[in-house]
């Protein structure tokens, strides 16, 4: 497959039809969750369930789309079995990797956080054993559009200059580096990952010339963003092996740095 394929067209899916995704499909989609719980070794547990309905009813005005629950048919709950950064990264990028699988299904899927729902609810709803569930994952069959009634939301995206950096914070990287790296496609599609409320507080940073690093952007330290660094790890990653990069990101106990308009948290480092 094209790296322009592959998550080129990957966007969060807020419209799903009502009906079931057959039975066989989703035992399918339970295999490839087992085999990437194996993969997290014991950091997270993804959990299906079939009964959309009762999730989305209990959930009515307490998650979803500004105010509004995402009705699917299905959802995948991430629980968080450790408690360390790393189980958190490591969760959210393999609930990444599970929605590759899922839309290779055709399925399409929306990400949802539980923030504002309270502990006693959550184990009404997953059971008493969860650990730590902070998000859900809507999938099912996308309700197609009206090309002439509605219109397709649309995420405004960073530009390319907005977050990759050169040797320091802020500095821009020349596009000639980029593509003496043969890193602009990656760099390009890589703006398409999905993030909390959209905010895209990814930034790469050339530390010399076969190091990057990649850090947060915030102005209050909140764990969640860890959640978007596991997201951008797993799209670095999967679209670098197109560019013929098959490394993978190593974590780092991140420093925080002061830039001139956010603070940045280092998470991770990558060799070229
Ligand atoms: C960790 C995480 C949590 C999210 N939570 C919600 C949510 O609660 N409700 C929602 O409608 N979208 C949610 N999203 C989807 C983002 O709003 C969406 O990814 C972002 O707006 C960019 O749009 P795109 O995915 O179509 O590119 C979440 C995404 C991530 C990665």
């Amino acid at each position: 497959m094209l790296m322009g394929n592959f998550l080129r067209n990957r966007k969060s899916i807020r419209d799903f039809k009502r009906e079931s995704v057959e039975a066989e499909k989703l035992e399918e989609v339970r295999t490839d969750m087992k085999a990437l719980e194996k993969e997290g070794q014991g950091d997270f547990a993804f959990r299906l369930f079939e009964d959309g309905e009762r999730i989305r009813e209990a959930l009515a005005g307490k998650a979803g789309y500004a105010g509004v629950m995402i009705e699917a048919p299905h959802y995948i709950a991430l629980d968080i079995l450790k408690d360390s950064d790393s189980a958190l990264i490591y969760g959210a990028y393999y609930m990444e990797k599970l929605i590759t699988e899922l839309n290779k299904k055709d399925l399409s899927t929306c990400w949802i956080s539980l923030d504002e729902v309270d502990e006693k609810l959550k184990k009404e709803l997953f059971g008493k054993d969860i650990k730590d569930i902070g998000y859900i994952l809507a999938f099912g069959y996308e309700k197609p559009h009206n090309p002439f009634t509605s219109e397709e939301p649309y995420s405004v995206k960073f530009g390319i200059e907005d977050f990759v950096f050169d040797e320091k914070l802020e500095r821009e990287v020349e596009r000639d580096k980029l593509e003496t790296y043969g890193l602009i496609d990656l760099f390009y599609y890589i703006r398409f990952a999905p993030s909390t409320k959209n905010l895209q507080p990814w930034r790469f940073l050339f530390r010399d010339d076969t190091t990057i690093e990649l850090l947060l952007a915030f102005e209050d330290w909140d764990r969640h963003l860890l959640v978007d660094a596991g997201i951008i790890m797993y799209y670095f990653e999967e679209l670098g092996r197109y560019a013929g990069i098959n490394n993978k990101w190593q974590l780092i106990d991140g420093e925080i740095y002061q830039g001139e308009q956010y603070r940045y948290k280092s998470i991770g480092l990558f060799k070229l």
